[in-house]
């Protein structure tokens, strides 16, 4: 695998960029420039157009000990280049450390309408082998690849506003896939049986988001010395760093934004590859919350050498077979740029990216702040709307800067100016 640490990739032009992803993923065609509407249309339903957003690629990005490029879907600016930013000072203290649990997701079944719900917790504990069986049809693909319902859990809400409640948690191996699809199979097939068995009447059948038995973990370690500026020691830096993370880990009004930070990263790799990024968010803010008290999802610390160590667990159920990740083109050739062979590799690449966009945030808060890289690609975006192409995009942006002026009136005078200078 070659390596994904380049540097001043943001200045090459979009074909050279194409023609380098292409060779350095041994891509067999130049990556599809968006969906079809034909193809869109069989996607959702009443279409009308395709929606582009940018497709960017992060990098420097090394994953135990293997370089990664990350395609990343988003239309805020500033997150491909900080997540890349993050890779190369996470690169300095080796790389990223990634572990993940089986692809084990959790299905539903809601029992209503039980007099005793001990009794019929007992009766559905005693018959988990037939159900299981039952649930494992052989001739089922997930089950010959090693899948399928592999445990079954019993839950109690005796006192409800809808009477005693008991649910069924079927834990079901999803191998590649995301599962959603042959867990809901599962528990459709399971309920007439838990029906009779236990006398009550089955309502809803459906798979939990809250994914926590299929987390996935990034940990990284990184010398305080890589974090030196013009104006603080690297040992400064990561101070701050360290009040920033605490600051999150206490006050949930912090931990929001931290984590929408997390999210920034996570979701745009889950987007690039066509996965379902809201199954993903509800389950992390959910995990965030677990002990009661929504907290950071992230944790920054520094060991006895003074050095900076960071980790990120989240529920990950995504998958690399099925769903918009066969079919979209742009997601088939994400996929082939990252070159992961599991769901469990997917996973761990989201989450070490997760782990770079925090760190480059607080970083960038708790040092020149958020707003000096923000200005100036809020200026870029000015110029552009403002009509600006080729090399006055960042003449506007350089005038505007230099101003302290970044408005969209400005960049439209400004533009008037460059083109009647130029005519
Ligand atoms: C902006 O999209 C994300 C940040 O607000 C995250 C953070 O505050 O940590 C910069």
């Amino acid at each position: 695998m070659p390596s994904s640490r380049i540097s001043g990739f943001y200045r090459w032009s979009i074909a050279e960029r194409q023609a380098f992803i292409q060779d350095w993923a041994a891509l067999s065609a130049p990556i599809p420039q968006g969906l079809d509407p034909d193809l869109a249309n069989q996607m959702i339903e009443n279409v009308v157009s395709v929606y582009g957003l940018p497709l960017g690629i992060a990098t420097n990005f090394q994953i135990n000990g293997r370089d990664y490029l990350i395609p990343m879907v988003i239309e805020e600016p500033s997150v491909v280049a900080a997540c890349s930013f993050a890779a190369k000072l996470v690169r300095e203290g080796g790389g990223f450390q990634t572990t993940s649990d089986d692809p084990i997701m959790i299905g539903q079944i809601q029992v209503l309408g039980l007099d005793d719900l001990e009794a019929a917790a007992a009766i559905i504990r005693a018959a988990e082998a037939d159900l299981l069986a039952q649930a494992n049809d052989p001739d089922l693909t997930i089950v010959k690849i090693g899948g399928g319902a592999k445990g079954l859990e019993v839950r109690l809400f005796p006192d409800t506003a809808i009477g005693p409640m008991l649910v069924v948690h079927i834990l079901y191996d999803t191998r590649d896939a995301m599962g959603a699809n042959a867990i809901n199979t599962a528990c459709e097939s399971l309920a007439p049986t838990i029906e009779a068995l236990t006398g009550g009447r089955v309502n809803l059948r459906i798979l939990s988001n809250l994914s926590d038995r299929r987390t996935a973990t990034a940990a990284c370690k990184i010398p305080a010395s890589a974090f030196a500026t013009e104006d603080m020691t690297g040992a400064e830096v990561v101070q701050s760093i360290v009040e920033a993370a605490v600051f999150a880990e206490v006050d949930p009004y912090r931990a929001v934004t931290h984590n929408k930070g997390v999210m920034n990263g996570i979701d745009a790799v889950l987007i690039a590859t066509g996965n379902d990024w809201r199954a993903v968010e509800a389950g992390a803010h959910a995990y965030s919350i677990r002990d009661g008290h929504y907290s950071s999802m992230t944790r920054w610390w520094l060991d006895e050498n003074g050095d900076l160590n960071g980790r990120l667990q989240l529920p990950m159920a995504v998958g690399i077979v099925g769903g918009a990740t066969k079919v979209h083109p742009v997601a088939q050739a994400a996929m082939q740029i990252l070159g992961v062979q599991s769901t469990r590799e997917l996973s761990e690449v989201v989450v070490a990216v997760g782990l770079a966009q925090n760190l480059a945030a607080i970083r960038a808060l708790a040092t020149e702040g958020i707003q000096a890289g923000h200005m100036s690609l809020h200026a870029r975006q000015l110029a552009l709307a403002a009509g600006a192409t080729g090399e006055m995009v960042g003449r506007v942006v350089e005038i505007m800067i230099n101003e302290g002026q970044i408005r969209l009136e400005r960049a439209k005078a400004l533009v008037e100016q460059l083109n009647g200078a130029q005519e």
